[in-house]
């Protein structure tokens, strides 16, 4: 398979950049925003010509969620204009799009952890409470309507070796001081770019289409997450609990953003747990 990665800077992009150079039976170009905005369709027509890719996956997005609240049209542009130019010209070429979407298209209400035990499926109604989980529904919205044969994946609490997240930070802070507070109120799962790369591959190869949540297996706090990363990472560090409420933040935050993974585990996919994702990627860090 020919593969277009955009936004190949990113962690995710970085991360598909990892996985393709260990496969010799693929051929990929990875582009990054200075090679392909995503928001010039001359550059995309351009590079779509040039190449012939099989598949384009779109891993360029703005992705500061607090900023968002304020720079509307930089995260508009990126999650809503850029995926749509990419949509509309993969659906003249008759190239496959997968597009990276986001947990924080839900409202996140702690109620909704009784209501889906699981995680919200696919289907769970959309409600997003900030401006970035509002622009990457606006953008899914826009890819499907472009192209209804698209996969569009949704990911939560991304970490992986490239870029920074959560896994590193944790690392950062607990080597350069003692005591770390970490919040304790907000649900998720995190999910680990190896796996998601895994995944989406799984979906392509058998010509899976639509929305799909990947991801791992479980349901934890932010305050649980430090605390394995800790322990793996064999750090001595008092790693302290606290409510969201303590941290004041640009955009609010879901209480609640378990995305379930049963329709991608009933394609024949198996999804680790969210424990062996973290294990090995701190393990992967140590090492670098
Ligand atoms: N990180 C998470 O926790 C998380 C959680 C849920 C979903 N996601 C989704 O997962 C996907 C990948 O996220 P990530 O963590 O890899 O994000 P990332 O590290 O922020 O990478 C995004 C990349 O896209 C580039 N970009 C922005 N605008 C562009 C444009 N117009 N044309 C081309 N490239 C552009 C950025 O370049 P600049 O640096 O120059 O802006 C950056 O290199 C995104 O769709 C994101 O919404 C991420």
């Amino acid at each position: 398979m020919k593969f277009l990665i955009t936004g190949a800077d990113g962690q995710l992009g970085r991360g598909w950049q990892r996985s393709l150079e260990s496969q010799p039976t693929d051929e990929f170009i990875a582009l990054n925003r200075q090679k392909l905005d995503i928001c010039n369709p001359e550059c995309i027509r351009k590079v779509l010509t040039e190449y012939k890719p099989d598949v384009c996956i779109n891993t360029a997005a703005y992705t500061y969620v607090d900023n968002a609240e304020k720079e509307h049209d930089l995260a508009y542009r990126a999650n809503v204009l850029g995926p749509k130019l990419l949509a509309e010209i993969c659906a003249q070429r008759g190239i496959q799009l997968v597009h990276y979407s986001t947990d924080y298209v839900f409202s996140g209400k702690l109620s909704d952890r009784e209501i889906y035990k699981d995680g919200y499926p696919e289907e769970a109604p959309t409600d997003p409470i900030n401006q970035y989980g509002a622009s990457k529904l606006e953008g899914e919205k826009a890819v499907v309507s472009a192209l209804p044969s698209a996969l569009i994946a949704r990911v939560s609490w991304l970490c992986g070796l490239d870029g920074d997240n959560f896994v590193k930070s944790i690392i950062h802070r607990a080597k350069s001081s003692g005591q770390l507070q970490v919040v304790n109120d907000q649900f998720g799962i995190p999910c680990f770019v190896p796996y998601i790369i895994e995944q989406t591959r799984f979906l392509l190869h058998s010509r899976t289409s639509g929305l799909y949540h990947l991801g791992s297996k479980g349901c934890i706090t932010w305050y649980d997450f430090a605390n394995k990363i800790i322990e793996d990472a064999q750090l001595n560090v008092n790693v302290e609990a606290v409510d969201c409420s303590a941290l004041s933040t640009q955009a609010q935050r879901p209480y609640f953003s378990k995305l379930s993974t049963s329709k991608l585990e009933a394609t024949g996919m198996s999804v680790p747990s969210w424990e062996i994702g973290c294990k090995t990627l701190v393990s992967d860090l140590i090492k670098v």
